[in-house]
C-alpha cells in the first residue's frame, strides 16, 4: 500500500513537472495530437532537426486526415519531389509562437520559407491558415506552439491574382478585360477576394455586349470592381445569405444550399484558389450590376 502510494505520488510529481516544464517540442507535440504523416514526412524532408531546435516556432500541424484528403497525384508528387515537400511543409511553420489569441484576420505570418506568407483569417472567431481551418489550437510545446489543421495547405500560393489568372486559360477574357479597365496594378495591392468569371461566362454574355463593356472603361471598370471585395473571404468564411459590400460599393449575396456556393446567379465552380494577394473563386456567369 505504502509502496502503491510512493509510486502514485511520483508519477503525480513527473506528470507536474511535464506540464510545467513542457518537455515536449513541436513535433512531439504534433506527434502526441496524431499528425503522424506530418512527422514522418518533416522527417524525410529533414526539416526535424530545425524544428526540434531552439524556435520558437509556430507549427500549423495537419492531421493524418488532412494528408490523406490531398489527392493522389498531389501526395505522389510530394513524396516523390524532396524539393517540393520541403516548401510545401516549410510553409506550415512560421517562427514565434502565436497563439490564436495573438492572431488577426488576413495577418500574414513568415513561414520558415522565407518567401512566402501564411494567411490568416478569422471567421466567426475560427482561425484559418491560408483557407486550412484550425481544429485545435494552442498546444503548447517547450519550443512554440503547435495547431492543428483540418487540411493541408496546398498548393502555396506564389503569384498575385492578375499573374495567376493570367496563367489559367480559361480566365483569358478576364484577364483581358482588367488589362483594358487598367486594374492590373490595383489588383496587386489587396488583399482581395475574387469572383473570377471564366470564359464560358463571358460567351453566355448577349451578343454585343462583352465589346461595349470593352469599348467603355467607366462601365468595364464598374463591373469589373463588381466582382472584387477586399479582404480574404475563403469559401469557409461565407454564409448563407450574406451580403458582401464590393470594391464597386454595390453588394453581392451569398447563398449557399449544400455544398453549391453562389453568388448572386453565378455558381461558383471552383472554390479557393489562393493568390498571394487573397484568393480566388472562380465563377460560371458575369455578375449584373444592380440597377
Ligand atoms: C501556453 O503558453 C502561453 C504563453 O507562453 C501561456 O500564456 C498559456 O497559459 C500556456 N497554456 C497552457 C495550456 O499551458
Ligand atoms: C459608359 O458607361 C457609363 C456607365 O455605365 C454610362 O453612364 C455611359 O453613358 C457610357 N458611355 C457610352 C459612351 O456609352
Amino acid at each position: 500500500m505504502f509502496i502503491l502510494l510512493t509510486m502514485y505520488k511520483q508519477f503525480l510529481f513527473l506528470l507536474i513537472v511535464k506540464t510545467v516544464y513542457c518537455q515536449d517540442n513541436v513535433l512531439d507535440v504534433a506527434k502526441n495530437l496524431g499528425a503522424n504523416q506530418l512527422v514522418k514526412l518533416l522527417q524525410d524532408a529533414e526539416l526535424s532537426s530545425v524544428l526540434k531546435g531552439k524556435g520558437p516556432f509556430t507549427l500549423f500541424a495537419p492531421t493524418d486526415k488532412g494528408f490523406s484528403a490531398l489527392p493522389a497525384d498531389v501526395l505522389d508528387k510530394l513524396t516523390k519531389d524532396k524539393t517540393l515537400l520541403k516548401q510545401v511543409l516549410s510553409y506550415h511553420a512560421a517562427s514565434g509562437a502565436k497563439l490564436s489569441s495573438d492572431l488577426t484576420n488576413d495577418q500574414l505570418l513568415e513561414s520558415l520559407d522565407n518567401s512566402q506568407k501564411i494567411r490568416i483569417n478569422i471567421y466567426d472567431g475560427k482561425v484559418f491558415a491560408t483557407g486550412s481551418q484550425v481544429i485545435l489550437p494552442d498546444k503548447n510545446a517547450s519550443n512554440g506552439v503547435v495547431h492543428m489543421l483540418n487540411k493541408v495547405i496546398y498548393p502555396v500560393p506564389t503569384e498575385n491574382v492578375v499573374a495567376l489568372a493570367s496563367k489559367t486559360p480559361e480566365l483569358s477574357t478576364l484577364v483581358y478585360a482588367i488589362i483594358r479597365g487598367k486594374l492590373e496594378k490595383t489588383l496587386t495591392e489587396g488583399p482581395f477576394t475574387v469572383f473570377a468569371p471564366n470564359n464560358a461566362a463571358f460567351q453566355k454574355l448577349p451578343p454585343g455586349k462583352l465589346s461595349d463593356l470593352l469599348s467603355n472603361e467607366t462601365a468595364l471598370v464598374d463591373l469589373l470592381t463588381y466582382h472584387v471585395v477586399s479582404g480574404t473571404v475563403y469559401s469557409a468564411g461565407l454564409k448563407d445569405g450574406m451580403e458582401v459590400p464590393t470594391v464597386q460599393k454595390s453588394e453581392v449575396r451569398i447563398s449557399i444550399n449544400g455544398g453549391t456556393v453562389k453568388v448572386n446567379d453565378a455558381t461558383v465552380i471552383q472554390a479557393d484558389v489562393s493568390v498571394s494577394n487573397g484568393v480566388i473563386h472562380v465563377i460560371d456567369t458575369v455578375l449584373t450590376l444592380p440597377s
